[in-house]
């Protein structure tokens, strides 16, 4: 499928939330056979957090990293564009502030958090070098960052069969909900910068011991980093 073009980005993925947000959790429940919550819990225990730590959430959604990190007994504070996405999120009833904000704009103050997190949200940013600058700002010095996030398998066969489910099985489900939406899903894999780009662009942020792992056989990737 064709990708939105950087200048109207925002807008289509802000409007493509809005429309999948009832069925957001739903699908990628049934995507994942359930293991997104392990890799999220994943995503937070990286981060090595004492109880009570500010954990801001970039791209929240529905909230669900919002809910690891006060499980973790963490504080959170969830930012999403998408108010639909964000209605799901308050309607979990979640001890947290949820905040409608531009990831790449984020009207929080300098020093704020002791971490950010960001669950499938990177490939979805229209200028995610500005949305790491924020997370840098937002950031107390030494403090960490944890980005999830889809990849591609380096295997050849698991590769094979990935393509298959992510390009072929996934758009099929998808189209009982949003058509464009989960079309849109395995192709906008493709904004994703590769692994060395993604590495010198934390660095050239500013992060620090930045570090890759591969989750459900490099299906998924979590990436760390520290201010
Ligand atoms: C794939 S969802 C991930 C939701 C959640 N983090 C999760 O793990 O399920 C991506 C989210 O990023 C949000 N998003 C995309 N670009 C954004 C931006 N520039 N600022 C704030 N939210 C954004 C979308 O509205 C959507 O809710």
């Amino acid at each position: 499928m064709k990708l939105p073009e950087p200048e109207s980005k925002a807008a289509v993925v802000e409007a493509m939330f809005d429309r999948i947000a009832p069925r957001y959790d739903l699908m990628n429940r049934l995507m994942t056979f359930g293991l997104d919550r392990r890799w999220r819990r994943e995503a937070v225990a990286a981060l090595e957090l004492p109880a009570g730590a500010m954990v801001v959430d970039l791209g929240c959604g529905t909230g669900d990293l919002c809910a690891e990190a006060l499980r973790a007994g963490c504080r959170a504070v969830g930012v999403d564009f998408s108010a639909r996405m964000l209605e799901q999120a308050a309607a979990r009833g979640l001890r947290c502030a949820l905040i409608r904000a531009d990831a790449a704009n984020l009207p929080l103050r300098d020093g704020l958090a002791d971490a950010v997190v960001s669950g499938f949200a990177l490939r979805n940013f229209a200028d995610l070098r500005a949305v790491l600058r924020e997370a840098f700002r937002i950031l107390k010095p030494r403090g960490r960052i944890s980005l999830l996030e889809v990849d591609t398998p380096s295997w050849a066969v698991l590769r094979f069969g990935h393509r298959i489910f992510f390009n072929r099985v996934v758009p099929q489900l998808g189209k009982f909900v949003d058509r464009y939406a989960y079309a849109y899903l395995p192709s906008s894999i493709e904004y994703l910068p590769a692994e060395r780009q993604m590495m010198e662009m934390l660095g050239a942020v500013g992060f620090s011991e930045v570090a890759k792992r591969r989750l459900m056989a490099g299906a998924v990737q979590l990436v760390t980093a520290r201010r």
